[in-house]
């Protein structure tokens, strides 16, 4: 049933491509060049004329939901705030029926969503669930919505629940920012072309599992990680990070990359991996410094950077190079080899990958 892999996890993560087109599938349509989707189309004023959106999410879930704020703010320009459920459901938090809230969920049984949904929709908000598991709680209570086509995620550590979930919100984005304006054509076809080819992008770096795995080796033994990232990668740092310390224990955080000088700088030495994502479109020269910072004080450099990258492999440690694709679309690509650099690290150190101690799958209690 692990289909020939030695964990669910990393079946999971090899499945990606598979999952993400599933994920489009029938909804992204080329050459009509549009996105279809009853579910948006069903209810466009209500998206069109929120006052905002509110994502609620727990765990990796709500970093989806933080990729999806920069979708929806950059792609339609609708403000967008994303919120723990579990702090939400419990700050008495100011919910009109002007507002959208989308929830996010891989298990659709996780106890504080579900009970976010349930304030929200007592208040008067529309609530849009987004879920991998068909007919869970979560779907059932929203008032609509759209399934992630992952399929059954096994390892407690999530993987492609994620990438799909970005997925879906990519396309709400394109969708909205469509209908509103916010995107000119040619860019909302060009989103769409470059959309198409991240499967076989994301196949290509499963590809080179070997590096990744060679990355591993060197930095199995740190006793703590930091991960940097900006814009659309802030999040992809806050997920690898929590990867890592899932499943392997190591301690890790993941932090925007200007955010190092206002503390975690402190804990720079020679022993202190950092893995930094420096995408060739995502300000890239304050990375680069950020980085001449890092090296300065002697830390150890991993860097995800675009293929053909000059100006980052001259003083990174380690290079890991993604396909080029528009800087929104990054996020399901520079995850990754974070994945596997989190899956390898842990099968290095013995650990129970697929049921990591003290975590469940889904956690149905508060
Ligand atoms: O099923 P959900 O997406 O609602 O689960 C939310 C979190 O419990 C979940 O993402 C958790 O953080 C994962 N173990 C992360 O890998």
């Amino acid at each position: 049933e692990k289909g020939g892999y030695d964990h669910f996890m990393l079946k999971e993560i090899h499945e990606q491509p598979k999952a993400i087109t599933d994920t489009y599938r029938g909804r992204m349509l080329p050459i009509e060049n549009r996105i279809k989707m009853s579910s948006i189309e069903d209810n466009l004023d209500k998206f069109l004329n929120a006052n905002r959106i509110i994502i609620i999410a727990c765990g990796t879930s709500w970093h989806a939901g933080l990729v999806g704020e920069y979708l929806f703010e950059d792609m339609a320009r609708i403000p967008v705030e994303v919120e723990y459920a579990s702090e939400f459901r419990y700050r008495n938090p100011i919910i009109t029926n002007k507002d959208v809230v989308i929830a996010i969920s891989q298990s659709g049984e996780t106890a504080d969503t579900l009970a976010a949904i349930k304030l929200a929709k007592s208040k008067g908000a529309f609530v849009y669930g987004v879920c991998n598991v068909v007919g869970s709680s979560i779907a059932r209570e929203t008032h609509s919505g759209a399934y992630t086509h992952a399929g059954p995620e096994i390892g407690v550590a999530s993987t492609k629940a994620f990438t799909t979930q970005i997925t879906v919100l990519t396309l709400i984005a394109l969708k909205l920012g469509k209908a509103n304006g916010s995107l000119a054509p040619h860019t909302f076809k060009n989103y769409i072309q470059k959309m198409q080819l991240i499967p076989r992008q994301v196949e290509e770096l499963l590809n080179i599992d070997n590096h990744v795995k060679e990355i591993a080796a060197v930095y199995k033994d740190a006793k703590n990680c930091l991960y940097l990232g900006r814009g659309f990668n802030f999040p992809v740092a806050l997920e690898g990070a929590l990867k890592l310390k899932e499943i392997s224990y190591i301690h890790a955080e993941g932090y925007p990359a200007a955010e190092m000088k206002h503390g975690p700088i402190a804990l720079i030495d020679e022993n202190m991996p950092i893995f930094v994502i420096a995408t060739n479109k995502g300000h890239y020269e304050k990375v680069v410094s950020n980085i001449q910072e890092i090296k300065s004080r002697a830390g150890k450099i991993i860097a995800v950077v675009t293929e053909g990258d000059v100006q980052v492999k001259e003083i990174a440690d380690h290079v890991i190079e993604i396909p080029d694709t528009e800087e929104a679309l990054t996020p399901l690509l520079t995850t990754i080899p974070l994945q596997l650099l989190s899956y390898h690290i842990a099968v290095m150190l013995g650990k129970n990958v697929d049921q990591p101690r003290n975590l469940a799958k889904s956690v149905t209690v508060e």
